[in-house]
């Protein structure tokens, strides 16, 4: 008798910690909100998908990542406002919308800094600018984790634009970015800030005559069914970034937090060879939807901006950044 209660208690117990233990181990597996304002056939979308398979994987399926694309979460300004307050995990922005949260972005945000693709990333990979600039906005509530290319940006307007004095007295769409702004007015044009998302709805009912981005705004988002002139003056480069909110990285282990890093490194060197192909694709398809690409001389574009160089070697908070970017120009 006293063995059969023995047993029975034994296995009850057994029961009880083998169900306390299935209860802990389920309670450390985390899964955590990332929000972008990418459209699923974008390759920023498929960049972070990939980033969530490679967060799974790294850390043995202990921390989850589920992606809300299209802004379903809010625009990037929103997310970036819940992400402050611990409302939301991760948002992917970019260095225009981020400067308004850390100025230290705003040094990516100068017009012309970059001499072309491999300078920029020179400049991203550096210790001493992306990867300082990405560990540099924790005390405004969140941690940068990666860059990801987002191609050149450029004029695309329902006139054509040739020179900055065709740009007189045009609406252009800008991202909500102090550089932005400033860039717009010093070529001539009347800088409309307004969301990415609001954007294709005010080029159709002519609220703005233009706007500026890679050519994926014009194909991938439709903007150039609207906006047929596409012109290469390639004025800024301008990274978009993976974030987290600094409440949900704090609460990470730092084995997480270890994966989260190396699978953002992963998916930015996913990006790279997506992203130029995208842009080889697009810029054909953009031609097969009726748009012109026009190729213009840079200079007097990249003369109408000169005055924000000067500013920013004088900008205490992006200087030093400024004059790094520019010492890899070579
Ligand atoms: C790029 C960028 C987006 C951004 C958009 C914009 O497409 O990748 O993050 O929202 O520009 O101009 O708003």
């Amino acid at each position: 008798m006293l063995n059969i209660k023995k047993t029975k208690l034994h296995l009850a117990t057994a029961v009880i910690v083998g169900s306390l233990m299935g209860a802990s181990s389920m309670s450390f597996a985390q899964t955590i909100k990332l929000s972008h304002n990418g459209d699923t056939k974008s390759p920023i979308h498929k960049a972070l998908k990939f980033f969530a398979d490679e967060v799974k994987e790294k850390s043995d399926g202990d921390l989850k990542v589920r992606v809300y694309p299209n802004g379903q979460l809010g625009t990037q300004r929103e997310s970036l406002e819940l992400l402050q307050s611990g409302a939301l995990d991760m948002a992917k922005s970019n260095a225009s919308e981020l400067e308004s949260f850390d100025p230290a972005y705003g040094a990516f945000n100068i017009p012309y800094i970059f001499r072309d693709r491999e300078h920029f990333y020179r400049a991203l990979e550096s210790d001493d600018v992306g990867q300082k600039i990405l560990r540099s906005s924790e005390k405004y509530g969140f941690v940068g984790v990666a860059y990801f290319d987002a191609g050149s940006r450029n004029f695309y307007t329902t006139k054509p634009v040739r020179t900055p004095a065709d740009l007189k007295g045009m609406k252009i769409r800008v991202q909500p970015s102090p550089s932005a702004i400033k860039m717009m007015e010093l070529m001539g044009a009347s800088p409309t800030p307004l969301p990415f998302g609001e954007l294709y709805t005010a080029l159709q009912q002519r609220v703005v005559d233009g706007a500026e981005n890679n050519i994926g705004a014009v194909t991938t988002y439709r903007h150039g069914e609207v906006a047929k002139y596409y012109t290469q003056d390639e004025h800024a480069m301008i990274p978009d970034v993976l974030v987290i909110s600094a409440t949900t990285w704090e609460k990470l282990s730092a084995d997480n937090k270890e994966a989260v890093i190396a699978a953002g490194k992963d998916a930015t060197a996913f990006m790279k060879t997506l992203w130029a192909e995208y842009t080889a694709e697009e810029m054909k398809k953009a031609t097969k939807m009726g748009v012109e690409v026009l190729e213009v001389n840079k200079d007097a574009f990249i003369n109408a901006v000169a005055p924000m160089h000067k500013e920013a070697a004088e900008n205490p908070v992006i200087s030093s950044y400024v004059k790094a970017i520019k010492a890899l120009d070579k």
